[in-house]
């Protein structure tokens, strides 16, 4: 199989990941039940998917000199994803989240980018190479947006396709989105673009239609339990609809479900896979994160991935 390189612009920082019966309410204080220090950002997150699943990978992201970067360099190197792209910060801090997950799995996340945040255009500039070498780029909101459209401008520019994880959501010029081959938002991030409220495939059937006005190559709209709404073009009513995909394993951590979802999809895209098979691989990879703790390190591998 002739695999094409996949670039990914993103973040890296270390989770502190804390499990409790529930989610704090503001102003309360819970007693939970174990903490895990782990890598995390979702640009890296999509990267190890990414590899985990047999794609070939770049990441450009910044990173501090600290230890939390050691942590990066390391799961790198475990990982096989290219570091040419990493840059490394002199006297900065690496970023950190802070998350809280509940007994059903769900997180809540506050993300402090810390060095990620000085990336910039030149930085990019100087890793022109690996754009020109990718023929699929991957990038979200966690980076400066300013940065994350220079990208998307530069990759249309070469041809190469583009994926935009629109998370977490901001709102940027809509002529950005003309950028864009495929739009990956969860319910929350594409309720607030398209100011309907997704909340049924229905719904996201309407909103991914409105995503396709803006001038988005496809919509895919990602549900959790609900599932997966893809749209075509503007006038595909029905989309292509896919279930989400039952596990006997107990959901535990949902966190990281939405990079690997877009890792995984990236790497199916990357070998030419059709799209409906595509959603499916990527569904299925994202249904057996959930079963795990963490986040980058929840991806699974691609002969777990066919075994379903
Ligand atoms: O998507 C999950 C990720 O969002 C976490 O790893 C956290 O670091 C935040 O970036």
């Amino acid at each position: 199989m002739n695999k094409k390189n996949i670039l990914v612009v993103g973040i890296f920082v270390v989770d502190l990941s804390f499990k409790a019966n529930k989610l704090p309410s503001p102003g309360e204080t819970i007693i939970g039940e174990n903490y895990t220090i782990g890598p995390g950002g979702k640009g890296s997150n999509q990267a190890v998917a990414i590899s985990r699943a047999a794609g070939k990978v770049s990441l450009i992201a910044r990173i501090g000199d600290d230890h939390f970067a050691n942590i990066g360099l390391n799961l790198y190197q475990k990982e096989n994803v290219n570091t040419e792209g990493l840059i490394i910060a002199k006297g900065e801090n690496t970023g950190s989240a802070a998350i809280s997950v509940d007994k059903n799995g769900m997180n809540s996340i506050i993300v402090v980018p810390g060095a990620a945040l000085g990336l910039n255009q030149s930085m990019i500039d100087d890793n022109i190479s690996l754009i020109n070498n990718a023929s699929i780029m991957l990038t979200g909101f966690e980076i400066p947006l300013e940065i994350a459209s220079y990208c998307l401008m530069l990759a249309k520019s070469k041809n190469i396709t583009t994926i935009l994880n629109p998370a977490p959501y901001f709102n940027i010029n809509h002529d950005t989105y003309k950028l864009v081959d495929y739009l990956t938002p969860n319910e929350h991030e594409a309720s607030s673009l398209t100011k309907i409220r997704v909340q049924s495939i229905d719904d996201a059937r309407v909103a991914g239609r409105k995503i396709c006005e803006l001038g988005v190559g496809t919509s895919i709209i990602t549900m959790g339990e609900k599932g997966v709404l893809c749209t075509r073009n503007a006038n595909d009513l029905r989309g292509i609809y896919i279930p989400s995909f039952n596990l006997k394993e107990k959901v535990i951590d949902t966190v990281g479900a939405g990079d690997v979802f877009n890792g995984t999809f990236a790497t199916a895209i990357s070998e030419q896979m059709e799209l409906e098979d595509a959603l499916n691989f990527a569904n299925k990879a994202a249904s057996l994160s959930v079963t795990r703790k963490g986040a980058a390190l929840s991806a699974p591998l691609r002969n777990e991935i066919n075994q379903l």
